[in-house]
């Protein structure tokens, strides 16, 4: 399956594998990894971002994509819709059925209240569906949330918001809890114990991993538990615009439904945007490991209703998405498959890192081999490194692969590539974004006091740069705080009357700032997406 070119390089790295693995190349000091990401980082490269020209964070950088959304209009501009007459009026609405959503759905409920989950695709069509590697949580001996913090929070560049970060470490091992007996099928050894390896940046084995689909089957737990509760759930529904009241609070969201172009009003005392990620907005033109509809739609509602974004401007690239074949181009390479011993090794076969430095630092590393130190293994698509697969049954023994990684195995194995035999072609990959809209340590937007954020959509609880496997962890810490939160305070709020004016001072304020771009927004769906109803906009 790999060209003459590449198994030449192939041979190269045999011939190296024996003396590479005597020797584990060294961990960069702080310093060679600031000048390494300042030269090959995506976030550094200036050109990629534009200022943003209104709002809570006017005057601060924004990547291009994104920011195109930010000033763009309304959907909404030209439409009549009567408020006065809501086709939905419950005490929680979550938009957005990823983990983050149907985690706070189950609380939320479980709680009493009245809820409702909006999702533009299917529950569970999100990324947390696609998250492989695992789950990070200090429950072991020898290992304390302390420990986790310190990871966290040097790996993030210190810049995590505390209060976020001490909430997600702390009620870390309750998650694992919450969900083993919810029925997630964690690995666990002849004793019953969960079995844990490190992540990049981790000082412990914390990782806890249902093999390598560890996103899919928490996924799959979640959604089973939401229809159980036979919580209403509206699918191929996108929220497309908060509503506020007349008070200055919000109050419910327009929704869209995919399928028809009809719009329809939820009201709500309290709603959580559980939206996701943006790697379909494809910055920089980077390939995506991220799921169809992950475009940033809570940020953009939410910064136009008046919510700050924090760190927007910081990106996550997945170190090792798939080079080759192209028909994978983009795809999650877990970093189990480093945690398990493969090492990142260039076309000459030479180990050019440390396989588990963190996320930022491993991108920028390879990006810098394939540039300008051309030792890059050209692909049709571009370039990429080697990962050393085979070590890890050397390592870990014959059948390792196959009880660890099986989907990863599987997935290379479609296209004549068998991992356990050859190494694979990886490059950086946009992954998570580590900005979104700011909250509080109780889960609530600083501007609304009824407007909760959960999951990707939250900037701050990692700072600049995330570690493998505290994002299924957030999702499901901050979702299940969220949902309690949004019932206790849906006790408390009376909403006055609905009103979309925001949407036209928004508006107002895009045109006398000169800044109004073309087309709509939030997009909801990729720019090559299938439009089959042509009545619909989106
Ligand atoms: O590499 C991975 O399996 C990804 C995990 C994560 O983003 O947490």
């Amino acid at each position: 399956m790999f060209t003459p070119e590449m198994m030449a390089s192939v041979r190269k790295v045999e011939a190296t594998r024996e003396q590479r693995m005597k020797s584990e190349p060294a961990r960069m000091s702080a310093e060679e990894k600031e000048a390494l990401l300042q030269a090959f980082h995506p976030d550094y490269c200036k050109d990629g971002f534009v200022e943003i020209k209104i709002g809570p964070n006017k005057g601060e950088k924004v990547p291009l994509e994104l920011g195109k959304l930010l000033h763009s209009n309304s959907r909404l501009l030209d439409v009549t819709l009567d408020l006065s007459k809501p086709e939905y009026d419950v005490d929680v609405l979550i938009i957005g059925g990823g983990g983050a959503g149907a985690a706070a759905a189950i609380e939320a409920h479980e709680a009493g209240a009245n809820v409702c989950l909006v999702t533009k695709l299917r529950i569970g069509d999100a990324n947390t569906m696609m998250a492989e590697g695992g789950i990070q949580a200090a429950d072991k001996p020898g290992d304390s949330p302390v420990q986790h913090y310190l990871d966290a929070f040097g790996g993030g560049h210190f810049a995590a918001r505390p209060e976020l970060l001490r909430r997600l470490v702390m009620e870390a091992p309750d998650a694992i809890r919450w969900l083993n007996d919810l029925g997630v099928m964690f690995d666990k050894d002849e004793n019953g114990d969960m079995i844990t390896t490190h992540g990049g940046g981790t000082s412990r084995k914390r990782m806890h991993a249902c093999k390598d689909y560890s996103g899919a089957e928490i996924m799959r737990t979640l959604r089973d538990e939401v229809i159980n509760r036979k919580i209403p759930v509206i699918e191929f529904t996108s929220g497309i615009e908060l509503i506020k009241d007349t008070n200055g609070r919000v109050a419910g969201c327009v929704l869209l439904n995919m399928e028809t172009g009809e719009y329809s009003v939820a009201r709500a005392k309290t709603v959580i945007l559980a939206t996701g990620g943006a790697g379909r907005l494809h910055y920089r033109s980077f390939p995506t490991s991220n799921h169809y509809g992950a475009t940033a739609d809570g940020l953009v509602m939410g910064y136009r209703a008046g919510a700050p974004l924090l760190y927007q401007d910081t990106i996550q690239y997945h170190p090792t998405g798939v080079a080759y074949p192209s028909q994978l181009f983009g795809a999650l390479v877990t970093e189990k498959v480093r945690s398990l011993g493969a090492m990142l090794v260039n076309a000459e076969g030479e180990a050019f890192m440390h396989p588990l430095e963190t996320r930022d630092v491993s991108a920028a590393a390879i990006i810098r081999e394939c540039s300008e130190r051309g030792k890059g293994v050209t692909t049709p698509l571009g370039s990429g490194v080697w990962l050393d697969t085979p070590m890890i049954e050397i390592l870990g023994g014959e059948g390792t692969i196959e009880r660890r990684i099986p989907a990863m195995l599987r997935m290379y194995l479609n296209y004549g590539i068998d991992m356990r035999k050859q190494p694979i072609l990886v490059y950086p990959t946009l992954h998570y974004q580590n900005g979104g809209l700011e909250i509080g340590g109780d889960g609530f937007t600083k501007v609304m006091d009824n407007l909760l954020v959960a999951g990707e959509a939250v900037g701050g609880i990692h700072g600049r740069n995330r570690l493998m496997g505290n994002s299924l962890l957030d999702i499901i810490v901050f979702g299940r705080n969220a949902g309690k939160a949004a019932a206790a305070k849906s006790k408390s709020v009376e909403l006055g009357e609905l009103t979309l004016a925001h949407v036209e001072s928004y508006r107002d304020e895009l045109a006398a700032a000169g800044a109004t771009e073309e087309g709509v927004s939030p997009l909801l769906l990729p720019q090559y997406a299938r439009h089959e109803n042509k009545s619909c906009s989106f």
